[in-house]
């Protein structure tokens, strides 16, 4: 079985003066039966390691190499080297913003898990490819091409018109993707395939997360903007532990 998960990205949120959610989240990460992963800003990831003994801690995205002339980005060993476990990678907002490719999505994944980090490869479609029956073929196709030969991975699919717009798909339109993800895992990976957890992101909330775990292929959630604040996010991680 796939390990259940809730990450929380908390994108280009956070000061040292909101280290206090952790420790409400570190309470009821203690109690839960599921993996919780907190994806600070960069500048927040040591002192989030500290307060982490109930859950891990992960970057937002890593350079591909090692270390070089690369102002202003973060190697996957500096993830490492600061305590975090785990990493984002290919979050449409890196896709769209930073111009990022799936073939330098993979190369990251390669990089993450050589330096021990698990990457969380992100996938999904835009509203156009949704409206125009495309949604199934664009995402296997994107997974396909950002997979490293390595199964040490979390998938995240994550609609990019379902991202902090309140709008979700169907529960049939989930578990349709992720039934789709998980057959490609298979075919890639054989038996191990099977214990990749697939996880939905895109305005899951307290209201509507419980719905969301029921899909099929569901193994958790990738949560922005509810990650903020732990009364929005310890509900989530119930509703996962509940399922
Ligand atoms: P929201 O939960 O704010 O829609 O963000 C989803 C997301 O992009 C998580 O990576």
């Amino acid at each position: 079985m796939p390990a259940k998960i809730v990450v929380g990205n908390w994108k280009m949120h956070g000061l040292q003066e909101n280290m206090s959610e952790l420790q409400a989240i570190s309470i009821s990460a203690a109690k839960s039966s599921c993996d919780i992963v907190i994806c600070p800003p960069a500048t927040l990831i040591q002192l989030a390691t500290k307060l982490s003994r109930s859950f891990s801690i992960g970057g937002q995205d890593c350079h591909q190499e090692e270390f070089g002339a690369y102002t202003g980005d973060i190697s996957a060993q500096m993830l490492a080297d600061a305590g975090a476990d785990y990493v984002i990678l290919g979050h449409s907002e890196r896709r769209e913003n930073h111009l990022e490719n799936s073939a330098i999505v993979k190369e990251k994944a390669i990089a993450a898990i050589e330096a021990n980090l698990t990457p969380i490869i992100c996938v999904g479609e835009t509203l156009q490819q949704r409206e125009s029956g495309q949604a199934v073929i664009k995402v296997n196709a994107q997974l396909q091409s950002s997979l490293p030969q390595n199964s040490n991975v979390v998938i995240a699919y994550e609609p990019i018109w379902a991202i902090g717009t309140g709008l979700i798909p169907t529960l049939s339109e989930i578990s349709e993707i992720h039934d789709s993800i998980r057959g490609l895992l298979n075919k890639e990976f054989g038996p191990l395939g099977s214990k990749i957890s697939i996880l939905y992101g895109g305005s899951v909330k307290p209201d509507n997360a419980r719905k969301i775990f029921g899909g099929a292929n569901v193994n958790g959630a990738l949560v922005g903007g509810a990650s903020l604040k732990s009364n929005d996010f310890i509900p989530i991680i119930e509703a996962l532990s509940d399922g």
